[in-house]
């Protein structure tokens, strides 16, 4: 066991885990942040997606151990995007392009999605469907809301990019 403290939506959690765990379940387990997923294990789907320092990253296959190394990055899940009353554009627009079905996937859609659209922000350029389409390859939706998610998120860079 090692005794490691993650800067988890700006505050700092003390846990004691095997260092070989997987942040996945050090954020779901120890932490009580339920909305990273485990979907595959093998980042392969994308459920588990948390932002490092603002990159999406997948949980479920970064060891507890290698944020010792990455020093003091901050870790951003879900619930830590935004809140009810002031919601990142992403999450406004899934609400309201009724996206979710089951719901479960739509964690790793919307992290990934707001890694890419404040990196066009940033650019001030609005994204193009191919672009937008190659940014979020590799995630997974068995309910096939892969329209919806285009919608919503051509929303949210038309609310976030001039
Ligand atoms: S659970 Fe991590 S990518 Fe599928
Ligand atoms: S909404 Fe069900 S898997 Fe995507």
């Amino acid at each position: 066991m090692a005794r490691i403290t993650l800067n988890v939506n700006g505050s700092d959690r003390t846990i004691d885990v095997d260092p070989d765990m997987p942040l996945l379940y050090a954020l779901r387990n120890d932490i009580g942040l339920n909305n990273p997923h485990f979907g595959c294990g093998l980042a392969q789907c994308g459920a588990c997606t948390v932002q490092l320092n603002g990159q999406a990253i997948r949980s479920c296959v970064m060891p507890c151990s290698a944020l010792s190394v990455v020093g003091n990055g901050k870790i951003t899940t879900l619930a830590g995007l935004g809140t009810p009353e002031k919601p990142h554009p992403i999450q406004a627009a899934y609400v309201e392009e009724q996206v979710p079905q089951c719901g479960y996937c739509i964690n790793g859609w919307i992290m990934t999605a707001a890694q890419f659209l404040d990196e066009k922000k940033a650019q001030n350029k609005k994204p193009t469907d191919d672009e937008i389409k190659k940014a979020l390859t590799g995630l997974k939706c068995r309910c096939g809301t892969h329209m919806a998610i285009m919608r919503a998120v051509k929303r949210a860079a038309d609310k976030m990019i001039g």
